[in-house]
């Protein structure tokens, strides 16, 4: 059995073309292999607030303090956020563009999620080593325009950079990317890029489901 962080960050449901996706990898990796899902909805998640408390929290650990009630509560939650994520042997992340950006849900939960001394250290001799166990992730993004690599637009892109980024030097993942690209374009783009979606789909399945996949 192997466990799935299935990360969420659209609003709209059924009509989202990030989830939608993300949920194809998840039933096709189901046909070849046993898979439970750990779904983080982030728009159905409480997260702890990134405030002064939480930040107060993270300070005092570090400096072998007492923590308060309030700071506890806020750790707490924090900390079983990162558990989930360390739990799992494969990520998948669904992230549309907003804004050249990444939708502020996410953002929060990267915030969350990303700990020294608990996901990841740095240090001057060695930069950034992540600390949890190497993991395959999975990252379905989504524009309306084009600003993957080779497109023209790639200095506009905050997306795929930022989150590669963040999963390969905090998290320990090795990255599979499908980029559904030109959502607005119309339906014909929109269909290349599920036929694409489709091909790379089939090879991230055929991958995680060999026998040397969970890295
Ligand atoms: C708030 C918001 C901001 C957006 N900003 C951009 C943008 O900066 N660039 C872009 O190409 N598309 C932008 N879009 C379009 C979405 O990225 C696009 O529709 C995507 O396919 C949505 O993914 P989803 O169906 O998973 O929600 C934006 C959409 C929304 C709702």
């Amino acid at each position: 059995m192997k466990n799935i962080l299935f990360v969420e960050s659209s609003p709209r449901k059924e009509k989202s073309i990030t989830s939608d996706v993300c949920q194809k990898v998840i039933r096709n990796l189901q046909i070849g292999g046993d898979y439970i899902v750990d779904h983080v909805d982030l728009w159905d998640v409480e997260l702890p607030p990134m405030n002064g408390d939480t930040l107060d929290a993270k300070y005092a650990i570090f400096s072998g303090q007492e923590l308060t009630a309030q700071q506890q509560a806020s750790w707490f939650a924090l900390t079983e956020h990162i558990d989930r994520f360390a739990a799992a042997d494969l990520v998948i992340i669904a992230a549309p563009t907003w804004i050249w950006g990444i939708p502020y849900v996410l953002k929060h939960y990267i915030d969350v999620v990303t700990q020294p001394q608990l996901t990841f250290n740095w240090t001057p001799e060695d930069g950034f080593t992540s600390l949890l166990k190497p993991r395959n992730a999975v990252l379905v993004t989504s524009s309306g325009g084009d600003y993957t690599l080779g497109s023209g637009n790639e200095d506009e892109d905050f997306v795929i950079k930022y989150l590669k980024l963040w999963l390969k030097t905090c998290m320990g993942c090795e990255l599979k990317m499908i980029n559904m690209t030109l959502s607005a374009a119309g339906e014909e783009e929109l269909q290349k890029s599920y036929v694409q979606a489709d091909e790379k789909i089939d090879e991230i399945c055929n991958l995680m489901n060999s026998v040397e996949a969970l890295i």
